[in-house]
């Protein structure tokens, strides 16, 4: 193991003799993501399906689609490069990110750079982090479905344009929103779930929320794990 990789390690409050291995990839039924609907247009010419990367930025960044425009400082896009073949989502911005303009840049962030790092990637050559909603919600409260309605479409075509090789998903919510599910983030972890967009299917895995891992400690084994399983299966596909 690099000592870079370890210290990456010991700084997620891991030994690397406490972690079990990766949970074996079992496939699971494909989940189809949703079309971006032909009706989403911003002046009603200018459709979010058909948008180039460029334009997508800088619709989002003047989005008025919903009221969380009202108490935003700014939207929050997205970091990384627009060819990565990682792309991490969460689930909204919080006050840091709204101030700054950038996903995860708070205690939550650096545990991710850590959590990252401990699989060899960094947020600035090898994924793209993005999040379901791109305002923060007032007081950090959880995101609205007709928020979730509204912003959708920008996360889709983040993915179209993106095209992800692996797609990681941080905590309950935003697996929720991505897998269309109910179910517990315990019972979508550890395992291999495959969204198809368009003809093309995109593994993904699901793992805990960095600020989650905070607060619980000893769940950041598990997601260790899960990055474990993203890494191995990506590994293999190369
Ligand atoms: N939590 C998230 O889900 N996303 C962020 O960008 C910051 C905190």
């Amino acid at each position: 193991m690099s000592g870079f990789r370890e210290a990456a390690l010991k700084e997620m409050g891991l030994a690397p003799l406490w972690v079990r291995r990766a949970a074996t990839a079992e496939p699971d039924d494909v989940q189809v993501l949703p079309q971006i609907s032909e009706a989403v247009s911003i002046d009603g010419s200018l459709h979010v399906k058909t948008m180039d990367w460029p334009t997508l930025q800088s619709v989002v960044r003047d989005c008025t689609a919903c009221s969380l425009c009202q108490t935003r400082k700014q939207t929050v896009f997205g970091v990384g490069r627009p060819d990565a073949k990682w792309m991490l989502i969460g689930e909204a911005p919080g006050a840091e990110e709204d101030a700054k303009g950038e996903p995860f840049v708070g205690q939550a962030g650096r545990l991710l750079d850590n959590m990252l790092a401990s699989i060899r990637l960094t947020r600035e050559q090898d994924v793209f982090i993005a999040n379901v909603l791109k305002c923060r919600p007032p007081g950090n409260r959880n995101p609205a479905p007709e928020e979730v309605r509204q912003c959708e479409p920008y996360l889709l075509r983040q993915i179209a344009l993106i095209q992800p090789r692996m797609i990681v998903v941080l905590g309950r919510f935003a697996a929720q929103s991505l897998l269309n599910t109910d179910a517990s983030i315990a019972s979508l972890r550890g395992k291999v779930h495959k969204v198809k967009f368009g003809e093309t299917v995109i593994p993904v895995v699901v793992t805990y929320h960095p600020a989650y891992l905070l607060r619980n400690l000893p769940d950041k084994a598990k997601a260790w794990a899960d990055l474990c399983l993203a890494r191995s299966l990506i590994d293999q596909l190369n």
